[in-house]
């Protein structure tokens, strides 16, 4: 049932709002700043214990896995990254005691993951699951947890079950950074965040028709370049695979400040960049990086929280915290993609040569 939107992508976009506050609900500690995730099974003196964060997962899970890492380090200051679970499982990873490990799937069927769980277990790791589909085979494997609550997910692309994800990696930084060296008032900060994203997702809905335009200007490019910095840079890969996937316009996705090593070559006019320019430290940064564009008579259609003056158009969206800024981000890109691929006419709950959850090797 589509409950009147034309594609299932439509409609899970459009449930964001409730999505993330179903993620939210019932988790949060006000009394001591912090969250209650019932399913963790971690006590605080191993949480205190973990050395390093090691998060795995596949496409749009590894992405929200990047992102998931960066709240890890900025909240809990715990060293975080996040693989691909298949190349990890065939570089004979070193498999460390001090190390918590995070499997991450919508599905909870995705094979590489899976199989990544499993040589972790049978090596003695500690695996936690951070999964959409409640019983799944990853969620049974792994030893713990946080369910992402994103509701059942029909699209072969992944949308609300993304954000629903950073969501809950917020929920776990939050929860493992006030058992470590989060303040209190550093929690309630990140909380109040939390409360404000629904509405500011719906506000960013509100947008479409303005998108909807912009898609149009934008879908005669070939190939188009998505670039962001440090916690835009995930926002900016996982925006680039959504256009990909459903519209088959190929795209790049590139740290900002890694243009000047090379990509800065394909810039002209017929390649378009999008780039995440979030009003944070990084700021003068990122500007910078669109003048260089501009230099080369790119054109430039930016996410942000103020108009840019080098872009060609902006897409203001409201701030949050600069943590919980790449939830935000990355929901007028989807947007952008679906409009994108809609006005090519492209199957955009069935992309092509893709399968909604992948469990072969
Ligand atoms: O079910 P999973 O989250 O484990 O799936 C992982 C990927 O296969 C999936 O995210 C894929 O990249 C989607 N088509 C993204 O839109």
């Amino acid at each position: 049932d589509m409950g009147g939107h034309d594609t299932y992508m439509h409609k899970e976009i459009s449930e964001q709002p409730d999505a993330v506050d179903r993620v939210l609900r019932g988790r949060i500690d006000d009394r001591f700043s912090t969250v209650h995730l019932g399913g963790l099974n971690l006590d605080a003196r191993e949480a205190r214990g973990i050395r390093r964060v090691k998060i795995l997962g596949c496409g749009t899970s590894y992405h929200a896995g990047m992102i998931g890492a960066g709240l890890v380090e900025s909240l809990a200051r715990i060293p975080a990254d996040a693989e691909p679970a298949s190349e990890f499982r065939y570089r004979n990873p070193v498999v460390d005691p001090d190390t918590l490990y995070i499997a991450v799937s919508q599905s909870g069927e995705t094979y590489d993951v899976l199989a990544a769980v499993q040589e972790l277990k049978r090596k003695g790791a500690r695996v936690l699951g951070v999964v959409n589909v409640v019983g799944s085979a990853i969620a049974r494997e792994t030893d713990g947890g946080v369910y992402v609550h994103a509701g059942p997910e029909v699209c072969v692309v992944s949308t609300k079950c993304f954000t629903n994800t950073v969501v809950a990696f917020a929920l776990l930084a939050l929860h493992l950074g006030r058992i470590r060296d989060l303040s209190v008032a550093d929690g309630k900060r990140i909380i109040d965040g939390l409360r404000r994203l629904p509405a500011q997702i719906s506000e960013i809905l509100e947008l479409e028709d303005e998108i909807k335009k912009l898609a149009d200007l934008y879908a005669d490019a070939k190939s188009m370049m998505f670039i962001g910095r440090v916690r835009g840079y995930p926002v900016a890969l996982e925006a680039s695979l959504k256009l990909k996937e459903i519209s088959y316009i190929h795209a790049e996705a590139y740290p900002a400040s890694e243009l000047k090593h090379g990509p800065l070559a394909l810039i002209e006019p017929a390649l378009p960049t999008v780039a995440i320019v979030p009003d944070d430290e990084l700021l003068e940064k990122n500007r910078a990086a669109l003048e260089e564009v501009k230099a080369r008579s790119g054109r430039i259609l930016a996410v942000a929280h103020q108009e840019q003056e080098k872009a060609d158009h902006t897409i203001v969206v409201p701030k949050n915290e600069d943590e919980l800024d790449p939830i935000l981000m990355g929901i007028p890109l989807q947007l952008l993609a679906y409009h994108t691929a809609l006005s090519l006419g492209r199957d955009i709950d069935k992309p092509r040569n893709l399968a909604k959850s992948v469990t072969v090797e």
